[in-house]
């Protein structure tokens, strides 16, 4: 015997299943991975700065004394203008303790300025904020006594440097990697 509800009653569910249709999730928007361009890892063992930069003047104005940084090749692409999918990549640095500071955060970015005495450099690039499109997570370190930043897509990286005395600050956006 066939059964059939009300006309009410199967207005109210067919209103209730379009309501559940409704996607949930973000749409993702992948930027062309062609236009993403190195983001050169730089390294002072004078004053324990790790430092990131897509410019390869200040790279190299960098390495030449007296600011004595050394090259550490490429931490992964980012993309040199914003786009629909990405987010900036805030660079801040603190002169006093020799600090290079990233943070796609904006609350980070404001308490680094208004309570670290950091100051904003500027963007550094821009990065995904999820894990899409190729992009791989963007692992954060601190270490307190070398007031130091370290930045890495590479696990094994992150782990030696928790071993020798960074603390893990988790993931700070998302990057292509090389
Ligand atoms: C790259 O760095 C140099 C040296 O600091 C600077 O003069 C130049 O304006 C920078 N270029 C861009 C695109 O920011
Ligand atoms: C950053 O530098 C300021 C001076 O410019 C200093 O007072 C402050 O302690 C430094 N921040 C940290 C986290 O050490």
């Amino acid at each position: 015997m066939r059964f059939s509800l009300p006309a009410t009653l199967f207005s109210a569910l067919a209103s209730v299943g379009v309501a559940v249709a409704v996607p949930t999730t973000q749409p993702v928007y992948c930027e062309p991975t062609s236009a993403a361009v190195p983001l050169l890892r730089l390294y002072n063992p004078t004053v324990l700065d790790h430092f990131y930069t897509t410019n390869v003047t200040e790279a190299n104005n960098a390495v030449a004394a007296p600011q004595g940084y050394t090259r550490e090749g490429t931490a992964g692409l980012v993309f040199p203008s914003p786009g629909t999918g990405t987010v900036p990549l805030y660079r801040l640095y603190n002169a006093t303790i020799f600090d290079h500071f990233y943070t796609i955060s904006a609350s980070g970015v404001d308490f680094a300025v208004q309570v670290a005495g950091y100051t904003l450099e500027g963007v550094a690039g821009y990065v995904y904020p999820a894990q899409e499109c190729g992009a791989v997570p963007l692992y954060r370190l601190y270490s307190a006594q070398q007031t130091d930043h370290f930045y890495t897509t590479s696990a094994a990286d992150r782990d030696s440097a928790i071993s020798g005395g960074y603390s893990d600050e988790g993931v700070d956006g998302y990057i292509i990697p090389n």
